[in-house]
């Protein structure tokens, strides 16, 4: 049968419908969203602080570890920032007359906490534990982006409700073991930002991805791990996605 359009015009076609139909609605979307959730924007944008601490530096260079300074992560729904006296512990000796601690040895002399510019929060009526994430093995760098190498910190991520429910859906494709957490960082130390190839030691493909801060979603080989970690952890997806276990 001999064609009445032709493949150029039926795209066109299709963009017309799709700016027509999906557009208004894409736009009464964002537009509401953006206005409703200020705190959702600036995602990769970094903020001045009072001192220009930099992740990659202690994370990475120095080897320190997270909980060292986010002492809660762990154990509390709240990670908490580190006292000045944590800071104290290497910059009485280190750096002792560098221009750029200035504000942390004045913290100290006078006795008055260092307040950071906060970078990640979610509205009042949403309630996130950390603790429970990091026990089912859940990155840091998943929600919060390529962490450890930023120089000076920015938001990795927006937390809108679907980011958190895209995970909850399937919680399967995210899960791992709990030392992963913390092993990735010591991996990017050993092997730096190489992949493990032909026998070769690196990163694997997780933690390739997670090291740039990609969001890792597992649809590969080892999606049985998740289902086998699933089970093991007794997660119950129902549960997960209940209005009432964010919103209380
Ligand atoms: C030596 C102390 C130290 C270590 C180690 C450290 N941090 Fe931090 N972290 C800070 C300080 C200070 C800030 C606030 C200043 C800033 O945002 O850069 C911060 C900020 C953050 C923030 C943003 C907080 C906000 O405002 O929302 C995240 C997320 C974070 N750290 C995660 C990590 C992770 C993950 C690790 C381990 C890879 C880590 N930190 C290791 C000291 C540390
Ligand atoms: C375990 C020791 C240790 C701790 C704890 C520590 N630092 Fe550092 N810091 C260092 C060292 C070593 C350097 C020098 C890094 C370099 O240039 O190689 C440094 C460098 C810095 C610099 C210079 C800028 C830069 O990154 O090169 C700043 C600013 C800084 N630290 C702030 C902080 C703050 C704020 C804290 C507390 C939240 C802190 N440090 C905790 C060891 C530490
Ligand atoms: C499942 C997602 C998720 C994971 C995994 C996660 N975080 Fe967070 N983080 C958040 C959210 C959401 C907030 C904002 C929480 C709030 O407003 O109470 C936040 C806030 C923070 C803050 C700021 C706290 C403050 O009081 O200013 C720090 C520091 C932090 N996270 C560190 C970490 C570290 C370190 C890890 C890994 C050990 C980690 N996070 C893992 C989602 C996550
Ligand atoms: C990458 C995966 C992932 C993301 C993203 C994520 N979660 Fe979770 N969340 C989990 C897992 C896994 C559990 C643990 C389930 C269990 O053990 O029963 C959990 C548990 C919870 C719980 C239940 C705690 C309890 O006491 O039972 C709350 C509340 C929660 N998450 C809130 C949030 C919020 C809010 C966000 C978004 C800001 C979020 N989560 C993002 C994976 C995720
Ligand atoms: C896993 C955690 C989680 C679950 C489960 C969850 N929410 Fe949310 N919800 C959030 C987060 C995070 C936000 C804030 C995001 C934002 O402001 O864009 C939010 C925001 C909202 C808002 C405010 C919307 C806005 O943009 O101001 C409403 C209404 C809401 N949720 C209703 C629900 C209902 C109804 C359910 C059950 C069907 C539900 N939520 C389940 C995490 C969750």
């Amino acid at each position: 049968m001999a064609q009445v359009f032709s493949p150029v015009s039926n795209t066109i076609a299709r963009v017309v419908m799709f700016c027509g139909v999906v557009g208004p609605i894409f736009t009464l979307i964002i537009g509401s969203a953006i206005t409703r959730s200020p705190y959702n924007t600036n995602v990769g944008v970094p903020i001045a602080q009072p001192v220009p601490f930099s992740h990659e530096h202690h994370a990475i260079e120095l080897g320190i570890d997270c909980r060292y300074c986010h002492t809660g992560v762990e154990k509390s729904g709240n990670p908490g920032m580190p006292s000045t006296q944590v800071c104290m512990s290497c910059h009485s000796q280190i750096w002792t007359d560098s221009p750029l601690i200035k504000p942390v040895r004045d913290s100290y002399r006078e006795n008055k906490p260092l307040v950071w510019n906060r970078l990640n929060w979610v509205p009042r009526f949403v309630y996130f534990p950390h603790n429970i994430h990091i026990a089912r093995g859940i990155s840091c760098n998943n929600c919060h982006g390529p962490i450890q190498k930023m120089m000076i910190t920015y938001k990795g991520k927006a937390f809108w409700m679907t980011f958190c429910l895209n995970c909850h859906r399937q919680p399967q494709k995210f899960l791992a073991p709990r030392k992963d957490v913390w092993q990735l960082y010591r991996d990017i130390q050993r092997f730096g930002y190489h992949l493990a190839v032909d026998g070769k030691p690196g990163l694997t493909p997780r933690e390739y991805a997670l090291a740039q801060g990609k969001y890792w979603e597992n649809d590969g080989v080892d999606l049985a791990e998740g289902e086998a970690l699933k089970r093991a952890y007794h997660i119950h997806t129902a549960q997960l996605t209940n209005c009432a276990i964010c919103h209380h």
